[in-house]
This record gives structure tokens, C-alpha cells and sequence, in this order.
């Protein structure tokens, strides 16, 4: 979406697949545990415009001024962490005012409603190549929960999908 460079963050055994996708740099949040001291250290001096967070990290965002620009955007669309956290994160994250010591970067919970026009759109930057799709495997609609177990280990490298019908 016009980024001049991106930095990713995955497990070790990732780190080739997520690099193979076009970031310009990979980390490793697992070797470089807590991530957040790790971009404190390595980001202060020239800190992001835009963090994508697709897991819902509370510390992530709560240390976020260390390596986001004052005028940056954190963006959290994960909630691997639990829902309900994720909710009183949101609630905390907007309600509380930076004065009476909230976080003081911006951050927004985005969640996308499905509809036939954003599909459009997606599938029209897979075609085109803009986006690359990862597949970690395919179930049959008899297999739907197989399928759900495989997305509840949190360790799926890509989507999984569940064929409705066959082409
Ligand atoms: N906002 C929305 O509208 C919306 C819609 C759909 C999904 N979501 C959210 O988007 C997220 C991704 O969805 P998904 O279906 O792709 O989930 P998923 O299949 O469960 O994602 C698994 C991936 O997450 C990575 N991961 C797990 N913990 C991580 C951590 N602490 N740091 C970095 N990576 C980590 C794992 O990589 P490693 O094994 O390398 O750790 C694994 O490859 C979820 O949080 C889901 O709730 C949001």
C-alpha cells in the first residue's frame, strides 16, 4: 500500500517463508524476546509511520512511543489474545486520555465486514500479484473440525480453507 519498507515479525521457523514475501526485514519475536525491548532498541532513531498488529499485543502498543512517530497509527485487527481482552484493551487504548497517563499514540481496532466489493478488490491484487496468498492446507466441508482445530493452534503457517464445492 505504498510503503517505502516493512519490517515483519515471526517464530524462527517462519522467518524464510515471511522474508519470501517481499518485507524488507524479518524478526524473529521469539529470539529477540520481549519484542517491544527489541524495537526500543533498534527502532527509537527512526521509529514507524504504521504498526499492523495482527495479534493483539497490549505491551506492543502500551510501548509503542519508543518506535512509533507521535503522529504514527497503531492498528490492531488481531485478537489471538482473547476477545474479552481484546475489548477492555480497545476500551483502555481510546477512552483513557493521554493527560491522565494513557498511551499518547492513536490506535485503532479495525474489524472488516465481508461483502462482495471488498472481495472484488481482494481478489483483484491476488491476481494481479499485489498480494500472496500462503496456504497452510486445505479441508473438505466434512472436515470442518479438523479445520478449526488447525486454526485453534495459533501455529497455521498461511490460511486454511474449507472447500465448499468443488470447481
Ligand atoms: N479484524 C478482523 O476483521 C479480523 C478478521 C480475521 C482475522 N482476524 C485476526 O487476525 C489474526 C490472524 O488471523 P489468522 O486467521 O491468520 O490467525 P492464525 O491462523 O491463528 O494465525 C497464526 C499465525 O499467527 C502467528 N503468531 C501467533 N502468535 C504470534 C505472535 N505473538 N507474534 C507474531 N506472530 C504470531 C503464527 O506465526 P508463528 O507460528 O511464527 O508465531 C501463525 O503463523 C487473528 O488475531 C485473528 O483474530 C481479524
Amino acid at each position: 500500500m505504498g510503503a517505502e519498507e516493512v519490517v515483519a515479525t515471526c517464530s524462527g521457523a517462519n522467518v524464510e517463508m515471511v522474508g519470501g514475501l517481499g518485507v524488507d526485514e524479518v524478526i524473529d519475536y521469539r529470539a529477540m524476546a520481549p519484542l517491544p525491548d527489541h524495537l526500543a532498541r533498534t527502532y527509537s532513531d527512526r521509529p514507524f509511520d504504521v504498526i499492523l498488529d495482527t495479534v493483539g499485543t497490549q505491551a506492543l502498543y502500551e510501548r509503542s512511543p519508543s518506535y512509533l512517530k507521535p503522529n504514527g497509527v497503531y492498528i490492531n485487527v488481531g485478537a489471538l489474545e482473547g476477545f474479552m481482552w481484546s475489548l477492555w484493551c480497545w476500551a483502555k487504548n481510546t477512552l483513557w486520555p493521554t493527560i491522565l497517563g494513557g498511551t499518547p499514540r492513536r490506535y485503532i481496532m479495525f474489524s472488516t465486514v465481508p461483502n462482495g466489493k471488498s472481495a472484488e478488490k481482494l481478489a483483484d491484487m491476488v491476481e494481479t500479484g499485489k498480494v500472496r496468498v500462503v496456504v497452510d492446507s486445505v479441508f473438505g466441508m466434512d472436515e470442518v473440525l479438523e479445520a478449526y482445530d488447525r486454526l485453534a493452534s495459533k501455529r497455521a503457517k498461511g490460511k486454511i480453507v474449507i472447500k465448499i464445492q468443488d470447481d
